[in-house]
């Protein structure tokens, strides 16, 4: 549907038109109803990670549809049945902390992919990406990588994550953010142009804090409980 609004009035693109340019805006009823629930003050942590393992599965579902796959032979109890299995390796990459939060329900799909994490927060003063955990190995590269992160503002700390796994030497990534402002998917895509960004919800901007707006807040404290209680 475009030109559908979400909370605070954003505007959001034209879904067919987001996917020529790598852009993939997955649009479905269930995943507006849970990315709402998410965006709410209200919705308590043990609510809202349940709603980031819904997103990060339907998310999942869409961006693994052009999986590579070969064919495989197997034994039914009847008699022999072709089939066909995923092909190549898969690499999952959460960026920490909130990635952590969209790992299980990916790997419940992809239970062959090996998970690759990667450590980076950003700076309050200025919100730029810092690292602090990266144990990829110098060789062997997974043939195509998914990088998690349900928040995608500014676009540093996903644009450090793929200069990190172009370095390791990933033919495809592919990044899944539960949301993300506009400027930040500019600012990747002007960056990494053939890497496929898909994303549940695009809003319209970034505050002076560079927080997206209207947003969710700061998924990571929302998922593991570390918002500093209100008076
Ligand atoms: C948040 C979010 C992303 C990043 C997005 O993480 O989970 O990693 O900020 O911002 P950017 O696009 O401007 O780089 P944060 O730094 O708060 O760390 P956390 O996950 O440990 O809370």
């Amino acid at each position: 549907m475009a030109g559908a609004t979400v909370a605070g009035g954003a505007a959001q693109p034209d879904a067919s038109s987001t996917r020529r340019c790598g852009i993939h805006l997955v649009k479905h009823p269930l995943v507006e109803h849970h990315v709402t629930r998410m965006r709410r003050e209200s919705t308590r942590p043990s609510e809202f990670r349940g709603l980031v393992r819904r997103l990060a599965t339907l998310m999942a579902y869409e961006a693994t549809q052009d999986l590579p796959t070969q064919p495989y032979q197997v034994q039914t109890p009847i008699c022999e049945a072709d089939g066909v299995q995923i092909k190549g390796r898969i690499g999952i990459v959460p960026i920490l902390r909130a990635g952590l939060g969209m790992v299980d329900p990916v790997l419940d799909l992809l239970p062959m992919a090996e998970v690759w994490h990667l450590g980076l927060y950003r700076d309050e003063a200025t919100a730029q990406p810092v690292s602090y955990y990266d144990k990829l190995p110098a060789k062997r590269p997974v043939d195509v990588a998914l990088i998690l992160d349900p928040m995608l503002a500014t676009g540093g700390s996903v644009t450090a994550a793929l200069m990190t796994l172009r370095d390791w030497g990933v033919p495809q990534v592919k990044v899944l953010s539960l949301i993300a402002a506009q400027e930040g998917i500019d600012a990747v895509a002007s960056q990494f142009p053939e890497v496929q960004i898909y994303v549940c919800q695009i809003d319209p901007e970034l505050n002076a804090h560079k927080f997206i707006v209207p947003g969710l807040g700061d998924a990571g404290d929302r998922i593991f409980n570390t918002l500093e209680p209100h008076d």
